[in-house]
This record gives structure tokens, sequence and C-alpha cells, in this order.
């Protein structure tokens, strides 16, 4: 049997850096949970000690923000709205009945929430963050104003985790999502099916690339 084609959609550098953020973000959801909720104080453990996990977790945060920056600079253009989202967004029935619609370029209206939220989040994030960091940060600024940015901080990391659970989900629920991540590569009747114009977009760069080849000699 003849071997389908396969598109690049990721390639090394951007999924190493996918998978430092996802890699950031485990402990620091597990530790962020165990901080909040007194039941989950076991949580703690996942960096050593609950002492440990106090000193650790945000250095993972800074990591994990810096990284998403990358992530965010390399994306962003992709996650802008356009007017087919409304399709999508009014059809989302069938979606979920796992009948594509509109012509989706590299992103579906429901990756480009999630993109936005989890930047939204992870800016909140970080700037509370840097308010509630003791002993290095927290010094410098009032209390009235530490107990805010501890809410903002708690909701914030609650809102991310939700985002990141459905993100992981919908990657394992349309099947051949994760080999993107993974390998980089989707065979091209994946990229046709789930995101119709932006195969259209890398066939035309590929064929107008060739042709250049051809013509250069
Ligand atoms: C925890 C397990 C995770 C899994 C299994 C996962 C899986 C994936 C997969 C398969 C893709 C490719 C989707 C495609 O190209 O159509 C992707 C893209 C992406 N992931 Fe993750 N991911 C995880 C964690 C995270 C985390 C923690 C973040 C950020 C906080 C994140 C942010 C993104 C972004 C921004 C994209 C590009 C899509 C876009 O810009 O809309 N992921 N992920």
């Amino acid at each position: 049997m003849k071997k389908e084609k396969l598109i690049q959609r990721y390639n090394l550098p951007e999924r190493l850096n996918h998978w430092i953020v996802a890699f950031c973000f485990v402990p620091l959801a597990l530790s962020g949970l165990g901080f909040v909720f007194p039941s989950f104080n076991g949580l703690l453990n996942i960096f050593g000690t609950p002492q440990m996990a106090r000193i650790l977790h945000p250095f993972f945060g800074v990591v994990m923000f810096v990284s998403f920056l990358g992530m965010f600079f390399r994306y962003w253009k992709h996650n802008l709205p356009e007017k087919n989202d409304l399709v999508w967004a009014k059809n989302i029935h069938k979606v979920l009945t796992n009948h594509e619609v509109g012509d989706t370029g590299r992103y579906n209206f429901g990756q480009k929430c999630v993109f936005w939220a989890a930047i939204s989040c992870l800016m909140l994030l970080m700037a509370s963050g840097v308010v509630i960091w003791r002993p290095w940060f927290a010094g410098y600024f009032p209390i009235p104003l530490i107990r805010l940015a501890l809410v903002m901080h708690s909701v914030a990391g609650v809102g991310l985790i939700l985002v990141i659970i459905m993100h992981a989900y919908a990657a394992t629920w349309a099947r051949g999502s994760i080999t993107a991540m993974t390998e980089g590569k989707v065979p091209g009747s994946w990229a046709k099916y789930h995101h119709p114009r932006w195969y259209r977009e890398v066939l035309a760069k590929q064929q107008k690339k060739e042709e250049d080849e051809r013509k250069a000699g």
C-alpha cells in the first residue's frame, strides 16, 4: 500500500518549546492545587517536600511563562479571530459529533480560544506571582495588594488548569493531533479534513518552492 504523504506542522524547536511548557505545567498545577485547597496539601510533595514546593514553584512558573512567550510570538498571528470562526462556533454541535465545518486555517476557533485564555491566565499569574513572591518581591508591596494578588493568582491558576484539561482532552480526541506535537508531521488527509485552508496554503507553498527549484536549474 502506498504510504500517505506527511506534512510538517511543528519543527523540533517548536515541539521542544511546547513540551517544556507542558512539563512545567504539571508540577505547577499540582503544587498550586496543593497551596490553594487544604485537602490537596499532599500534592505539595511533588517537589519532594512542601518547603521545596514553596521555593521551586515560582521558578518553574517563570520558566513556563518565558517559554510560553516563545509560543505566543510564534502563533499569535495564526490565532487572530476571523469570519470563519463564526461558522465553526455556530456549528459546534456538528464539530462535537466529529464533523468538521468551515474553511479552517491553521487553528480552529476552539484552539484560538484556548490560546488567548492561556496567555491571559499566564499574564495574570506572572503579574500576581511577582507580588506574592516571598522573600524576594512581596516586601515591596502593601498587604492589601498582596491579598488581592493571592486571590488573582489562585483564580487564574484554576482557570489555566481547566483550560489545559480541555486542551489536552481535545488533542487526544481529534485523532492524529498528538503526532503533530510528538513527531511534528501530520498526514495530508488529517490536514485537509481538520484545517483545509492551512492545507491548501502549505501545498501552494510547496508547489511554488518546487517550481522555483526547477527554474533555478
Ligand atoms: C498537558 C498536556 C498537553 C498535551 C497533550 C498537549 C497537546 C498539544 C497538541 C497535540 C498540539 C497540536 C495541536 C494542533 O496542531 O492542531 C498542541 C498545541 C498547542 N499547545 Fe498543547 N498540550 C499540552 C499542554 C499544553 C500547555 C500546558 C500549554 C500552555 C499553557 C499548551 C499550549 C499549546 C499551544 C499554544 C498550542 C498551539 C495551538 C494554538 O496556538 O492554538 N499545551 N498541544
